[in-house]
């Protein structure tokens, strides 16, 4: 019931819990292959709980001071997952925030703007 999950998931977020979502179903784990509609949706969530406060609301900023992903370069997956890990300079580190799978969901979506601005 998809209504009762996206309950769930609100209450989740506003328990002060946002970052720290962990999912054990298999069913959610990444594909191999190009990413499905699904995790694409389950990375704009992720993206807009954890990452939109820095990187704009859709991946819209300006670029001055936190990387615009808009831009980033999609042949790079590898950076993508080093820097989210890491951290890099101002950019927090997410290792202990987010497992793999949710770092694959984010993948999805910023890769989905082809490095491009729209
Ligand atoms: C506290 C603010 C903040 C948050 C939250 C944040 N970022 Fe960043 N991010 C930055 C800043 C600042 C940079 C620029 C780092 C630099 O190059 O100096 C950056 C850079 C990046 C880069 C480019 C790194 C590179 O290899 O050049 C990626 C990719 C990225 N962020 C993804 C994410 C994702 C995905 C999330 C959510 C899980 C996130 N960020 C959350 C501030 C943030």
């Amino acid at each position: 019931m998809r209504g009762g999950a996206l309950l769930i998931l609100c209450m989740v977020a506003s328990s002060g819990g946002a970052i720290a979502q962990t999912n054990t179903d298999p069913a959610m784990m990444p594909a191999p292959g190009p990413p499905t509609q699904t995790l694409v949706d389950k990375g704009r969530e992720q993206f807009h709980r954890t990452c939109a406060q820095c990187h704009g609301r859709n991946m819209v900023n300006s670029g001055t001071t936190s990387y615009d992903l808009r831009k980033f370069p999609t042949d790079q997956p590898d950076r993508f997952f080093n820097s989210v890990t890491n951290g890099k300079n101002s950019m927090p580190s997410f290792s202990g925030a987010l497992d793999p799978g949710a770092i694959q969901w984010l993948w999805a979506y910023v890769s989905t703007r082809g490095g491009k601005e729209m």
